[in-house]
Formats: structure tokens, sequence, C-alpha cells
């Protein structure tokens, strides 16, 4: 009798959109954010940094020259000077008019529709960003166990250990792309205040994602643009893969 096709077993992985569905719309936008939940994204990659006058705001460069129709840095800007750029006709003149969007705006239009990978982007630019974060996080309750999934993530390691203290009970990664980050003493180091740790996929083997677990942490990597990249990922049994492209981490596809 004929023999049954055999069905591959696949460890479920977070589906991370990264800066939104970054492939499709211009990233770090609410076009680019909700076409992420339309493609049934388990979570979106935000990046976080300040305005001149300190409102939060969701954007990945340290200036607004590449993605908006503006020059400067971000943290040289009032927000009325922010909000008033294009950040969306870069991408594609359908997108003219997408706004620079605040932390707080994407913490209240997402929450419980999506997790919220929030990344504090250069937070050394930004003192006291940290406790602001805190401070939109708690006010909302969502540091609160039972509540949406949310975990916050940076390459600089002394503002996680600081967000570790100021949300003991919310995840924390820590971002590398470096080799020495991966022995096994800055494992356990990282494991002392980190729940994730995020490579670059350049430098994820099984070994690593063996140790990462071993020290009681999750792994996610980045940044995914195509499907080689995500099977390879998938192969080696992270635990997010943080992508421009859902449909390619999407086990439907
Ligand atoms: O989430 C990981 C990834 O966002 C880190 O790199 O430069 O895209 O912020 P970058
Ligand atoms: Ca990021």
């Amino acid at each position: 009798f004929a023999q049954e096709p055999t069905v591959g077993e696949r460890k479920q992985v977070d589906n991370v959109a990264h800066r939104g569905a970054t492939a499709y719309a211009p990233e770090n936008t609410i076009a680019a954010f909700d076409l992420a939940v339309q493609m049934k994204a388990d979570y979106i990659e935000i990046d976080v940094q300040r305005s001149k006058d300190g409102e939060l705001v969701v954007i990945h460069d340290t200036t607004v020259n590449r993605t908006t129709d503006g020059t400067g840095k971000v943290g040289d800007l009032t927000f009325e000077q922010l909000r008033n750029l294009d950040a969306g006709s870069w991408k594609g003149k359908e997108f003219t008019g997408e706004l620079i969007p605040t932390f707080e705006e994407i913490l209240d239009r997402y929450r419980g529709k999506v997790g919220i990978l929030i990344e504090l982007k250069a937070p050394e630019l930004y003192p006291g960003v940290e406790e602001q974060v805190a401070e939109s996080i708690k006010k909302r309750n969502l540091d609160k166990p039972k509540n949406e999934k949310i975990i916050i993530q940076s390459f600089n390691f002394e503002s996680m250990k600081k967000m570790n203290k100021l949300l003991p009970t919310v995840p924390i990664g820590v971002l590398t792309s470096n080799t020495a980050h991966t022995t096994p003493e800055a494992l356990q180091e990282f494991s002392t205040y980190a729940d994730w740790f995020n490579p670059s996929y350049g430098i994820v083997t099984k070994e690593l994602v063996n140790q990462v677990h071993a020290n009681g942490m999750q792994i996610g990597s980045w940044t995914v643009r195509s499907q080689e990249a995500a099977d390879f990922l998938f192969e080696m049994g992270v635990d997010a893969i943080i992508s421009d492209y859902p449909d390619y981490v999407d086990p439907r596809n």
C-alpha cells in the first residue's frame, strides 16, 4: 500500500517582524507594523530613541536622513519637527504620509494583538531613557507577568542591566554580532540579567544554541532576508527568527 508522506516535525519558533514587515512597507511605521500583524507575525520589533524635547519615538537610524524626507539627528529634532516628516515615501509613493510613531502609540495600538520586541537603540545618547521606557510600560501594567508579550533588548549591555533592575518581571535580551560574546563566561554573565541572547545569524551554530539554552536563556537571531537564512535558523533550533519577511518564517508556508 501507498506510503504516507512524511510530515517534518518543526518546533514552534517565534516569528518576529524586524521593524515591521520591512520588506513590504517602510520600516518602523504603522504601515509596516499593521502588515506584520496581518501576516500573522508573533512579534513586531521596534527601535526606540528620543526627540530633543523628550518624546520617545520609533526609528532605527540615529539620523532621520535615510528613512524620512528630512535631515538631522533624531536627538537634535523636537517631536513636532520629527512628526512633520514623511517616513513613508522613500519606500514608495503609496506610503506617503506615514509618520514616525511614538513609543506609547505603538504600545497602545498593538498590545494584546501581537508581541512587541522593544530595542533601545543607542541608549547611551539618551540619558535616562531606561527610566522613561519603564514608566511607559508600568503605566500600562505591561510589566505584570500575566500580561502581553513584551521583551526589551539592546546592544548596550549596561542599559539592559539597568532595565532588568527597573522592570524585573519583563524579559531582557542582549544583541551582538561579536563572537567574543559567545564564550561560556560571557553567556553565563548575560544570564544573570538577560532571558534572551540575540545574535546575528552569521555567528549561530548548534553548539551556541545549546550553550544559550544550558544557561537558561532563549535565542533569537537576525536579520533574515532570504528563505535560505530562515531555513538555516530553523535547522539550528533557535527560538525566534527576526526577519524582514514574516512570510519566510511562517510555518504555514
Ligand atoms: O532585533 C535585532 C536587530 O534589530 C538588530 O539590529 O540594526 O536592525 O537594529 P538592527
Ligand atoms: Ca532593531
